[in-house]
């Protein structure tokens, strides 16, 4: 029989990385092997227990039909709350949209506007995603690469030069997955000036670690500072991360009515409207109590400390202090090609030795001449201490 045709959009694209590492450690697992997951990128905290009843009672009131494809006028409201008290943002249900997770709305997004021949700029290292969704798209991804040194973050020369007039996004990402990086509000005021220059420019301001920064300042956002971009940033946001609901596919974003338009056009036609249970769960966590994540947040801390102590202890190991979410991105460049061929090949080795990571090279970290692993610290004290027993021991059995 001959190969079965895919279509060309699919070729452009390869598997999540990230989900190819957590499936192979689950599938270990089940062989009975002992395997401590530090690839996923998922709070291990309990969902909590005001969203769960606000579920079952959405459940019990009957709400299982088709809601509004853009999400339910009560999710709007919650939605756009959010977005005024947490991340500083004026908008109003008119500018929001909800979709299955912070994901679907960045590639429901970017397929609406990206043609063959329009350049989108990622700052590397990037979230495995998107250069993926704007390949799919056919979109050319341009890479814009960032340093430890600089806490991973560019400089608006660095942004300005990278700009053409194809330019159709910039997607910005902070605090970033994998690198912890958080821009301040003095990088985006820059940044904001760069934007002026070159108005054929979208932004995507992907916030969805938002609440999860350990720098003492609050959020920092592109639209919260300068108001007057709001016609052409998209920022998103949601309850996976800040509220422990990554299985339960919600994502925000608010952004010109437009590109909300464009996005509700699309989604009417992919998934429909997202899961009706699941957006009672959300307004429940954007409208009840917040104080736990000043809890979750510290309990983050602690773990990121243990975790960096920990890994620039390892000889050949290095990791700058993440500022934000739960990610170490480790450099592992003076062991490469001396003791291990390349970072996917020392990644398999930490699997060998019980720890699933994810290689520095999934999300374009050879971009940037970096080479090594991303660890989520999203795990107990207990397991990230005996994660890293067994990392020590993988790195000096090499
Ligand atoms: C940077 C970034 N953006 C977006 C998402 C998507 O989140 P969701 O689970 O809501 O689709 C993730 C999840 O890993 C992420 O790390």
């Amino acid at each position: 029989m001959t190969e079965p045709r895919l279509s060309a959009a699919l070729q452009r694209i390869a598997p999540s990385q990230t989900t190819a590492m957590t499936d192979r450690a689950t599938e270990l697992r089940a062989q009975g092997r002992d395997i401590i997951s530090l690839s996923v990128g998922e709070p291990d905290f309990d969902t909590p227990a005001h969203v769960v009843e606000a579920m079952k009672a959405a459940l019990d009131a009957g709400q299982t039909r088709y809601t509004s494809v853009g999400g339910t006028a009560a999710m709007k409201r919650a939605a756009a709350l959010h977005f005024e008290r947490d991340l500083g943002i004026a908008t109003d249900t008119a500018h929001v949209t909800i979709s299955a997770g912070g994901k679907q709305a960045i590639f429901h997004a970017l397929m609406a506007t990206i043609d063959p021949g329009d350049e989108v700029v990622i700052p590397a290292p990037w979230w495995v995603s998107y250069p993926e969704i704007v390949r799919f798209a056919g979109g050319t991804v341009v890479t814009l690469p960032t340093q430890p040194e600089n806490g991973f973050r560019f400089s608006a020369a660095e942004l300005e030069a990278v700009i053409t007039l194809k330019t159709r996004w910039l997607l910005m990402n902070s605090p970033g997955n994998p690198t912890g990086a958080v821009f301040t509000a003095e990088d985006l005021t820059a940044i904001a000036e760069v934007l002026d220059r070159h108005p054929q420019v979208l932004v995507m301001s992907d916030d969805i670690y938002a609440p999860l920064t350990y720098t003492g300042a609050p959020h920092a956002t592109l639209t919260a500072l300068r108001p007057d971009l709001a016609d052409r940033v998209l920022t998103v946001s949601g309850v996976s991360k800040s509220h422990a609901m990554t299985g339960l596919r919600i994502g925000v974003a608010t952004g010109p009515q437009w590109l909300i338009r464009a996005m509700e056009k699309l989604q009417s036609h992919s998934s429909g409207n997202p899961c009706s249970i699941s957006q009672a769960g959300a307004v429940a966590a954007f409208e009840g109590p917040q104080d736990f994540l000043a809890d979750w947040r510290e309990t983050f801390r602690r773990r990121r400390e243990l975790v960096v102590a920990r890994v620039n202890a390892i000889p050949g190991l290095s990791t700058p202090v993440p500022q934000g979410a739960f990610y170490c991105f480790i450099d592992a460049a003076p062991l490469i090609g001396d003791k291990v061929a390349d970072d996917g090949a020392l990644a398999l080795h930490l699997l060998e030795h019980g720890v699933a990571v994810v290689a520095a090279s999934a999300f374009g970290g050879t971009h940037c001449g970096l080479a090594g692993f991303r660890i989520s610290f999203a795990a107990s004290e207990a397991q990230l201490t005996e994660a890293m027993d067994r990392i020590e021991k993988a790195v000096a059995a090499l």
